[in-house]
């Protein structure tokens, strides 16, 4: 069903920057504000509606800035106020929206709050925070037996107190108390801060584990029960939507990140009816090639990938809405995990993949570099690595016995630093990212992928994003089309179509290097009217085949 009135956002693209990755100004190294301010026009050439900001407020960055010590000031690694408001207006004057990180379930144990919570039992901000005594419970004297996505347990004992704090991420990003109405209070203020400020939403950090059953109860295992989806998540988030949103909505977006989500939760928390979030970011599809767990990777099968895809377009299509992605800052890199990235595919694996991708139903978001196809880095030892979620896993498994090499092996596919390295923008030194030395090396692969070389090339991984882009914003059909999935049992084939107003659009990819008949597979696709192809301007193309890593969007009728 269509509403006459759609969001503004059901046509619109968001670009994620990670600051720190992104182009650094001064020579530190590190990425900026004013780094991120000189590269507006590569965006607005581009053609996104929106930028989703990754953290850049003041942070020991200890979880590169997910670890929040200042809600209401700048990094100086990423520049001061001045600069984020020089941003904000010059990114509005392109007409790009700013989207803030929202980093609310936890705060740095840098931040006052916490500081304040762990100075005595009786602080005024005790109960700001998760706090229990030890428990000699069967795997340890933990208040829970909850593990940490970072490794290690999810309590810290603090000696001040004698009592244990909970994190769900690092020891360094204590969870907040959602319970406490002053938690709830203080956060909703600081968004109206922001929002005061200028800002055009908000992208929301694991918001669904803000709600949380924290026991005692022995029973407990991984903790997911005690803290995704907890009982009081619908109401914080209504409750949200009307302290900071209600009567400034229609402008804003708001996303949330939601690990574990399924379509049906989804649905409740994207119905408009119930005004409480935009979209969400679901995880189901980056899950289909772990094997138990995402340092154990399988192949992705592509029947898994169109089952997945195919029930959250149905399960939104009348209620909610979908947000569409491959790759963010926690990912890796999908031309590389999901596509091919040999020389000789890579251009048209990445092009695949995004045709894919941007031809359903739902608000595409595009992570910076992806655009340029940039992939998986290469790393050699341990030293190379820089995220904490990596590091700490590499040394608990080596402390538990494992041979180091195996498991750099693991990490090496799988660490989220292969999203992290540093935007490719041309190819010197550093590939235009920085003068100085990047916190974390460039990959070496930049000499030939990167955005100067694409970008008046009308055949390049940019310029088929830019097309792709174009196409969400003139068709109706690709912003608000019923959806159809084709070829569910193929394996190697993706194909579905997008219809609306008498008007078909078939949009069908070889997710492989194998070619294939397209009129045994489609006959329908025979001679219809190509609107948009990777393919079309090679000398092997040939209009009855789908040739390796083939993406085509045809118009049936
Ligand atoms: C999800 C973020 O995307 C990730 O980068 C971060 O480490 C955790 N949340 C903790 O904030």
């Amino acid at each position: 069903m269509t509403s006459p009135n759609p969001a503004w956002w059901t046509s619109a693209v968001v670009y994620q920057v990670y600051p720190r990755s992104f182009a650094d100004s001064d020579g530190d190294g590190i990425g900026d504000l004013p780094g991120v301010r000189s590269k507006l026009d590569h965006l607005a050439d581009l053609g996104v509606d929106v930028l989703w900001l990754s953290p850049v407020y003041r942070s020991p960055q200890d979880d590169n800035g997910y670890d929040i010590s200042d809600y209401r000031d700048i990094d100086p690694a990423f520049g001061t106020l001045a600069d984020f408001d020089g941003l904000l207006a010059d990114a509005h004057a392109r007409g790009i929206k700013i989207v803030m990180d929202l980093v609310v379930n936890h705060t740095s144990d840098e931040h006052p709050w916490f500081v304040e919570s762990r100075s005595s039992t009786v602080s005024p901000k005790r109960d700001w925070y998760w706090w229990r005594d030890t428990r000699e419970g069967p795997a340890g004297p933990e208040p829970t037996d909850w593990e940490s996505y970072f490794s290690g347990p999810t309590w810290e004992h603090d000696p001040t107190t004698d009592q244990w704090y909970l994190h769900l991420f690092s020891r360094k990003q204590p969870d907040l108390n959602w319970e406490n109405p002053e938690v709830r209070a203080a956060v909703h203020e600081m968004m109206g801060w922001w929002l005061d400020r200028g800002v055009d939403g908000f992208r929301m950090d694991v918001i669904n584990m803000i709600s949380k059953d924290v026991g005692p109860d022995d029973a407990l295992r991984d903790g997911t029960d005690g803290f995704l989806f907890g009982p009081r998540l619908h109401e914080f988030l209504a409750e949200m939507h009307r302290e900071v949103f209600a009567g400034r909505d229609a402008d804003l977006i708001t996303v949330g990140e939601m690990p574990g989500v399924t379509v049906e939760q989804a649905r409740l928390v994207t119905d408009p009816a119930r005004a409480e979030l935009d979209m969400v970011f679901q995880f189901e599809h980056v899950g289909l090639d772990h094997d138990g767990d995402k340092w154990h990777a399988r192949p992705l099968r592509l029947t898994d990938l169109k089952a997945s895809f195919g029930r959250w377009q149905a399960g939104l299509a009348d209620v909610g809405w979908n947000s569409l992605y491959w790759d963010n800052h926690d990912q890796p890199r999908a031309v590389s995990r999901f596509g091919d990235d040999s020389p000789a595919h890579r251009r048209d694996a990445a092009t695949c993949l995004a045709t894919l991708l941007h031809g359903h139903r739902g608000t595409p978001y595009v992570y910076q570099g992806e655009e340029l196809g940039m992939a998986n880095s290469t790393w050699g030892s341990i030293r190379d690595f820089r995220d904490i979620e990596t590091l700490n896993h590499f040394a608990e498994a080596t402390a538990a016995g494992a041979d180091p090499d195996d498991v750099l092996a693991t990490l090496r596919p799988a660490s989220r630093d292969n999203a992290r390295t540093p935007v490719q923008w041309d190819d010197t030194e550093h590939a235009g990212f920085t003068t100085g030395t990047p916190w974390i090396a460039v990959n070496p692969d930049h000499v030939e992928w990167n955005a100067a070389a694409q970008r008046d090339d009308p055949h390049s991984v940019l310029a088929h994003h830019r097309s792709l882009i174009a196409l969400r914003h003139a068709s109706r059909t690709v912003q608000l089309g019923d959806f159809e999935m084709l070829l569910p049992d193929h394996e190697d084939v993706y194909a579905y179509t997008r219809s609306l107003d008498g008007e078909t659009l078939l949009v069908v990819c070889n997710v492989s290097g194998t070619p294939y008949a397209l009129a045994e597979l489609l006959p329908e696709a025979v001679g219809a009217e190509l609107v948009l192809g990777n393919r079309e301007h090679l000398p092997d193309h040939d209009d009855a085949v789908l040739g390796p890593w083939d993406a085509r969007v045809l118009r049936l009728t």
